[in-house]
C-alpha cells in the first residue's frame, strides 16, 4: 500500500503564480488517502481562494499563528505532520527557511518538525538562477530537504524558461517517497517494460500484448522506496516521476540498452520480449500488388536473460518474468535455474484479470533456494512492492559460501 494512505500532510502554498496547481497536488493527495492540512501564505490568498482548498483538501486552510484558541498553534502542525510540502515556494520561503526565520505560520511549521520535509520551488527563470537563492537550495538540501527542481516551460507573464513548477504527479511521487522506508537507497534498480516489436517492413511489426503496466509499476514503486530508476520502455506513455526511461523498439535495441546497463544493482526483465523475429526486413514496405502473399521468415532472437544471470556480478539481483499458460510455477522454476536467477515471477497470463493488459495481476515469486511466494490478486503497484519486498529480504539473506 502506497505510504500515503492514512499520512498527515501539511500542503504549505506561497504565492506565486503555480500555486492553483497546488490544488490539484491535494486533490491527488487526499485521492491517495493522505489527511491534507491546507496552510497558506498570505501571499498565496492573492493568487488562489482559501474556499478551494477549505472544499477540497482535508482540513479549513490556516495562515496566521493567531487565529487559533491553542496557545501554541505554530508548532502543533509541525509536530504532528508526517511530511510538510511547500508548493509553490518563492524565493523568499527559501531564503526564511534556510535562515530558520518564523514570521507566519508555515515558516514556523516548517522549523518545528522532524518530518520530512519537500519543496517545490517556482519563480522566473532569472531569480531561479540567482546565486543567493541557488545557495539556499544547496544549504536546504544538503539539510536533508527534498528539494523539487521546476522545470522548464511557459512562465507568467508569456516567458519560457526554467523555474516553473513541477507537475502535479511529480510532487506527489516526491512525497510517497519522502514518507516511505527507502529500503532501496543508494541502488541502481533497471527495469524493462512492454512488449518488443519487431519489424517485418519499416511499417508492420510483430509484437505481443504486453503494454508495460507492471513494469511501469515497478519504476513507481522502486522510485518511492529510494532507488535510482532506469525504466527501458518500448512504451509511448508518460514517464513515471523521477525515472530514466530509455526508449526502444525491438528486442535487439532493448538488449544493447540493457547491457549497456548491465551494472545496476537490482535488474526485472518484466518486458514481454519477442522470442522471434523476421528475418532481413526490407526498407521498403512490401506491397500487395503482384498478387504474391508474402512468406515471414522469422528467426530467434538473443535471450539476453540467460547472459545477465552468468554474468551477475557478486550482491547484484537479477530477475526475470516468466508469462505462463499451463504448469505456471514448475516452467517459470526451469526458466530460473536456465537463466541463472536469483528470482522469477510467475505469472498465469490465462487466468481472470492478470497479466497483459489488466490493472491487476496474481503472481507467484519463486526464488532460487527453491522457496515460492503467492502473491494474490491486487493492483500491479501492489504486486511491485511485493516484488520488491521479496527482492529486499533476498539481499538481506546471506548467501551459502560456495
Ligand atoms: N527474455 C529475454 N530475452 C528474450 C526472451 C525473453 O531477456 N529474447 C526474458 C523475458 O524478459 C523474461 C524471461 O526472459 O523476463 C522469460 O521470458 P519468457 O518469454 O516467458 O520465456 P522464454 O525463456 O522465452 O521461454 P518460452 O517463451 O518458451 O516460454
Amino acid at each position: 500500500m502506497s505510504a500515503l494512505a492514512g499520512a498527515r500532510v501539511v500542503l504549505g502554498v506561497t504565492g506565486g503564480i503555480a500555486a492553483y496547481k497546488a490544488i490539484e497536488v491535494s486533490r491527488r493527495l487526499v485521492d491517495a488517502g493522505a489527511h491534507v492540512v491546507p496552510v497558506l501564505s498570505e501571499g498565496a490568498e492573492r493568487f488562489v481562494g482559501r474556499v478551494t482548498f477549505d472544499a477540497l483538501a482535508s482540513e479549513k486552510v490556516q495562515t496566521s499563528l493567531w487565529d487559533e484558541t491553542s496557545p501554541i498553534p505554530h508548532t502543533r502542525l509541525g509536530q504532528t505532520a508526517d511530511c510538510i510540502v511547500v508548493a509553490p515556494a518563492t524565493a523568499r520561503l527559501l531564503a526564511d527557511y534556510r535562515m530558520a526565520r518564523s514570521d507566519d505560520l508555515l515558516t514556523a511549521t516548517l522549523i518545528a518538525t522532524r518530518a520530512p520535509v519537500v519543496v517545490c520551488p517556482a519563480m522566473h527563470t532569472e531569480m531561479w538562477e540567482n546565486a543567493g537563492v541557488q545557495d539556499n537550495i544547496d544549504v536546504l538540501r544538503d539539510r536533508g530537504v527534498t528539494i523539487v527542481d521546476p522545470e522548464p516551460g511557459r512562465l507568467a507573464g508569456g516567458d519560457i524558461g526554467h523555474g516553473r513548477l513541477a507537475a502535479p504527479a511529480t510532487i506527489v511521487a516526491h512525497i510517497e517517497r519522502a514518507l516511505t522506508t527507502p529500503d532501496l537507497a543508494g541502488l541502481h534498480v533497471l527495469i524493462t517494460a512492454g512488449g518488443t516489436k519487431e519489424a517485418i517492413d519499416p511499417v508492420r511489426v510483430i509484437s505481443n500484448r504486453s503494454t508495460g503496466k507492471q513494469g511501469y509499476a515497478l519504476a513507481e514503486a522502486a522510485f518511492a522506496r529510494g532507488a535510482t530508476v532506469t525504466l527501458v520502455s518500448t512504451v509511448d506513455r508518460e514517464a513515471p516521476a523521477g525515472v530514466e526511461v530509455v526508449a526502444v523498439e525491438s528486442a535487439a535495441e532493448m538488449q544493447d540498452a540493457v547491457m549497456a546497463r548491465q551494472s545496476a544493482d537490482i535488474v526485472i526483465m518484466a518486458a514481454a520480449v519477442a522470442d522471434f523475429r523476421p528475418v532481413d526486413p526490407p526498407d521498403q514496405k512490401i506491397k500487395k500488388t503482384g498478387g504474391a502473399v508474402p512468406e515471414i521468415v522469422l528467426e530467434k532472437t538473443h535471450d539476453f536473460l540467460v547472459d545477465l544471470g552468468h554474468q551477475k556480478r557478486p550482491g547484484q539481483t537479477i530477475v526475470g518474468f516468466a508469462a505462463e499458460t499451463s504448469d505456471v510455477v514448475d516452467n517459470a522454476r526451469g526458466k530460473l535455474e536456465r537463466k541463472q536467477l536469483d528470482c522469477i515471477v510467475a505469472n498465469d497470463v490465462s487466468a481472470p484479470e492478470t497479466g497483459f493488459a489488466h490493472d491487476t495481476n496474481a503472481v507467484t515469486l519463486v526464488f532460487a533456494d527453491g522457496s515460492t511466494r503467492a502473491v494474490a490478486l491486487s493492483p500491479k503497484r501492489v504486486i511491485a512492492d511485493a516484488i520488491f519486498d521479496g527482492i529486499v529480504q533476498l539481499r538481506a539473506t546471506p548467501t551459502p559460501s560456495a
